[in-house]
C-alpha cells in the first residue's frame, strides 16, 4: 500500500524519521505491506518543500548533513514547486498527503502553532502522528474527538518516553484494565542532573555537566522548571481519561530550587532523588503532581542510571506494570513516528519473517514426529 506523508519538522526527531524511513524501507513493505513517500517537509528557517512524486530522503538526508542550513528548496534541484513558496497553512489544508507526521517545536502556549495544523488535518480525514507534547496535553479530547468524527487516527507514541512503548502498553497490552494511577521519572536531563547532585556536585555544576553531555538545552526551564514532566503526566491523564486537566491545576516544583534538605535525607536514608510525576485517576476527576520526592531502593523508578526514564502503571487487573527506557534521542524519537505510523495500517500487517519460519520449523518437526 502506498501513501504519503507530509512532515513538519525537520530537525532531530524529523531527521531521525527521514533516516529509518530510509533505512528500513525494505522491512515495512515486506512485513508490514507499506510503501510510505514523503510529499512534504516544512521548517521554521530553511523554507517548505512539496513533491507529490515523493522527495529522494537519501539526497535530502545527505545533502542536509553536509550543508544544515541550505533552504530545502535547493536540495529539490531543478523541480518547480506548485503553489511556488508554499507555506505551512496551505500544505497542511490543500497538498495531497495521507498522514500529517508532526514534530515542530512543544510550546507552553496551548500548544500552537500545531495544535491548527493538527486539527486541520484531521477535520480533512488525514491521520496524524506527532511527538509534539502540546497539542495532546492541552486539546486531547477535542482532537480526540475529531479524529472519531472525521474517521482519521491521531496517535503520539512520542510525547512520553520517545519511542519506549508507553501507549502501545496500556492502549493495546492493558486493554481491558482500568489504570488507577501512575507514577514516572519522565525527564532524562532532570534525572541526570539529580544524579550529579546526589553525587556531591552543586545544581550549577550538575547544570553545565548535563549540557556538555548534550542533555540540557542551552534555557533548560522547560525541563528544570518541571513543565516538561508536567506536559507529560497531563497527556498520560488525558489519554487515560479522555478528559483534561487545566495545567494550573498541577502541582509543579522543579529540581531548580529544590530543597536542599532533600539530598541530605536521601543520603542519610540510601533513597535517590528523582523527579516524579504522579497522576490519581478518578471518574471525575484527576490529580497530578510532579515534584522531586526521594524513593527509596524498593521503589521501581529507584534504579534508572543516567537520562533513563520510567513509568509505572497501577492496574485493577495485573497490579504494577513498569516500562523503563530511553525517553530522548534523534532515532528513539524518531522511531516512536515509525511505530505510529506502522500502527495506522494494522491490517495489512504480515508475519515478521522469523515468526513465520519458527511456524513452518514447528509444522515440520510436528510432521516428522507424526
Ligand atoms: N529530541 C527529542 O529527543 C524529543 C523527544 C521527545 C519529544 N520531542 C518533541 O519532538 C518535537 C521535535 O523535537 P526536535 O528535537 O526535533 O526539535 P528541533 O531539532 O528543534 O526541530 C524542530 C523542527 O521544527 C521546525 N519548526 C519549528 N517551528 C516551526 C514552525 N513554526 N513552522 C515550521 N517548522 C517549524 C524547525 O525548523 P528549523 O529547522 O528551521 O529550526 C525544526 O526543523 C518537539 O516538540 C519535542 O518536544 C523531542
Amino acid at each position: 500500500m502506498k501513501f504519503k506523508i507530509l512532515l513538519l519538522g525537520f530537525g532531530n526527531v524529523g531527521k531521525g524519521f527521514c533516516r529509518l524511513l530510509s533505512e528500513k524501507r525494505k522491512i515495512l513493505k515486506e512485513n508490514y505491506g507499506i510503501d510510505p513517500s514523503v510529499v512534504g517537509i516544512c521548517t521554521r528557517t530553511r523554507g517548505n518543500v512539496y513533491d507529490p512524486g515523493g522527495i529522494d530522503l537519501t539526497i535530502f538526508l545527505n545533502r542536509t548533513e553536509r550543508t544544515p542550513l541550505i533552504p530545502l528548496k535547493e536540495m529539490l534541484g531543478s523541480k518547480v514547486m506548485i503553489p511556488e513558496d508554499p507555506s505551512v497553512e496551505e500544505l497542511v489544508s490543500k497538498a495531497d498527503y495521507d498522514v500529517l507526521a508532526e514534530c515542530t517545536l512543544t510550546s507552553l502556549d496551548g500548544g500552537e502553532p500545531a495544535y491548527g495544523w493538527m486539527k486541520k488535518a484531521l477535520e480533512r480525514g488525514r491521520s496524524v502522528i506527532t511527538t509534539n507534547k502540546g497539542p495532546i496535553a492541552f486539546h486531547y479530547p477535542e482532537l480526540h474527538e475529531l479524529e472519531l468524527k472525521h474517521g482519521s487516527r491521531l496517535l503520539f507514541e512520542g510525547t512520553v518516553m520517545a519511542g519506549t512503548p508507553v501507549f502501545a502498553t496500556f492502549l493495546q497490552g492493558l486493554s481491558g484494565s482500568r489504570i488507577q494511577s501512575f507514577e514516572g521519572v519522565l525527564n532524562g536531563t532532570c534525572n541526570y542532573i539529580l544524579e550529579l547532585m546526589q553525587q556531591g556536585k552543586g545544581y550549577g555544576d550538575a547544570l553545565e555537566k548535563a549540557r556538555e553531555a548534550g542533555y540540557a538545552e542551552a534555557d533548560p526551564a522547560m525541563d528544570v522548571e518541571g513543565y516538561d514532566s508536567a506536559l507529560k503526566a497531563l497527556i498520560l491523564s488525558n489519554v487515560l481519561t479522555k478528559k483534561s486537566v487545566p495545567f494550573e491545576k498541577i502541582e509543579l516544583q522543579g529540581i531548580r530550587a529544590m530543597d536542599p534538605g532533600l539530598i541530605e535525607q536521601a543520603r542519610s536514608g540510601k533513597g535517590k532523588i528523582r523527579l516524579v510525576a504522579r497522576g490519581r485517576l478518578g471518574d471525575n476527576n484527576s490529580d497530578i503532581s510532579v515534584k522531586p520526592e526521594v524513593l527509596l531502593p524498593e521503589h521501581p523508578l529507584y534504579n534508572l542510571p543516567g537520562a533513563m526514564n520510567g513509568l509505572v502503571f497501577n492496574t485493577d487487573t495485573v497490579g504494577q506494570v513498569y516500562i523503563s527506557g530511553k525517553g530522548a534521542g534523534s532515532r528513539e524519537t524518531g522511531f516512536a513516528l515509525l511505530s505510529d505510523l506502522i500502527a495506522l495500517f494494522p491490517g495489512k500487517r504480515h508475519f515478521h519473517p522469523s515468526v513465520s519460519v519458527h511456524k513452518e520449523q514447528l509444522i515440520s518437526r510436528r510432521a516428522h514426529l507424526c
